[in-house]
């Protein structure tokens, strides 16, 4: 069983990638062989500052590692370091039906989003499919707003392997349900283009001034409250185990409990869960020759496996 996932070095990571994207795979990392890379060349589309994206990989690799990512257990490599990516995309191209493309929702988003229209942002989902398929995924785990670009991946499979001969496995997305959607502090999705993310190593002064300012409702702070209509009560139990969940849910619906009380357990939570992690980020950030060794390793492995199904590939279309 072979998970991938990839992760844009396009600003600070967020509680949305955390608990969507990055928690699930570090959770698995032991089952199968595991593969996370930065994906520098589709931040590319939306970060046009040499400086922003270098510092933007080299603070992915930093969390994913603080994160508890073990890069003896998993490989992790910079997207930029298997350059056989672009063959394949190319390769998955001339299979891509345009359509398929114009009907995915992110490329649709962005350009509402005022973003002009780039070739590298329309066949982004092209990139992405090579990405999965260079390395034969099985799953993919992902948040449910890239759902969509794993389907086309599956989609661009199927059309290679009938146009050219059976190379590619076809991919599962992988939603963790239960944090299928991370909402933002303005209830919508938490995403870094609605500038309403909780950073994950923010200041944690910033931190809990975010907290402080999420909107609830005007229920009496003696009224019994509806835990799960209430933002904060959804983010308290991303980082709660079972118990704290259940605990928490209890103070909602006995009342007499307000939503100041919450974000105050909220913000606790948050600081006491993320200690370790900040610590080891610090160590990390001390020795950037270690993270370096680790991304180089990580891409020598990534490549070998790269390597050959960009072989199969070519063998395929008839540029062996
Ligand atoms: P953003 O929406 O902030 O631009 P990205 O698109 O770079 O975030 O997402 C990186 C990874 O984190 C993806 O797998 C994405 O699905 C996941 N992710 C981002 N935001 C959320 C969220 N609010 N809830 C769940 N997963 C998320
Ligand atoms: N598009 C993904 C995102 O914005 C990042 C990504 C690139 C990715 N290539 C991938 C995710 C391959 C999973 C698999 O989050």
């Amino acid at each position: 069983m072979r998970i991938l996932t990839g992760v844009q070095p396009s600003g600070q990571l967020h509680w949305g990638n955390y608990f969507g994207a990055m928690k699930p795979i570090i959770d698995t990392q032991a089952q199968g062989e595991t593969f996370v890379f930065v994906a520098q060349y589709h931040a590319l589309t939306t970060v046009h500052d040499a400086a922003a994206l270098r510092q933007a990989t080299r603070d992915v690799a930093l969390d994913f590692l603080a994160c508890g990512l073990d890069p003896a257990k998993a490989c992790l490599f910079r997207q930029a370091d298997v350059p056989e990516v672009h063959e394949l995309a190319w390769l998955l191209s001339v299979v891509t039906p345009m359509g398929l493309l114009e009907r995915c929702h992110s490329y649709k988003d962005k350009l509402a989003r005022g973003l002009p229209a780039s070739h590298g942002l329309f066949a982004y989902p092209v990139l992405m499919a090579a990405d999965i398929l260079l390395y034969q995924s099985d799953e993919v785990p992902v948040g449910r707003d890239q759902k969509q670009h794993v389907e086309v991946t599956r989609d661009i499979a199927a059309k290679f392997n009938q146009t050219f001969g059976e190379v590619f496995k076809l991919p599962q997305p992988r939603i963790a349900e239960t944090v299928a959607v991370i909402p933002g502090l303005d209830g919508q999705k938490m995403s870094k283009s609605y500038g309403n993310t909780i950073g994950l190593f923010d200041d944690p002064k910033e931190v809990k001034a975010k907290i402080m300012r999420i909107a609830t409702d005007s229920t009496p702070l003696e009224a019994p409250k509806d835990p799960d209509a209430c933002r904060v009560f959804a983010l308290y139990r991303l980082f709660a185990d079972e118990a704290e969940t259940e605990a928490m849910r209890q103070n909602y619906l006995r009342g007499g409990y307000g939503y100041g009380h919450a974000k105050k357990a909220l913000f606790e939570i948050y600081q006491r869960k993320m200690a370790p992690f900040r610590e080891r980020r610090a160590a990390l950030a001390a020795h950037p020759e270690e993270v370096e060794a680790a991304l180089r390793a990580g891409a020598e492995r990534a490549r070998a496996v790269a390597r050959q199904t960009l072989a199969a590939a070519r063998r395929a279309v008839g540029l062996d």
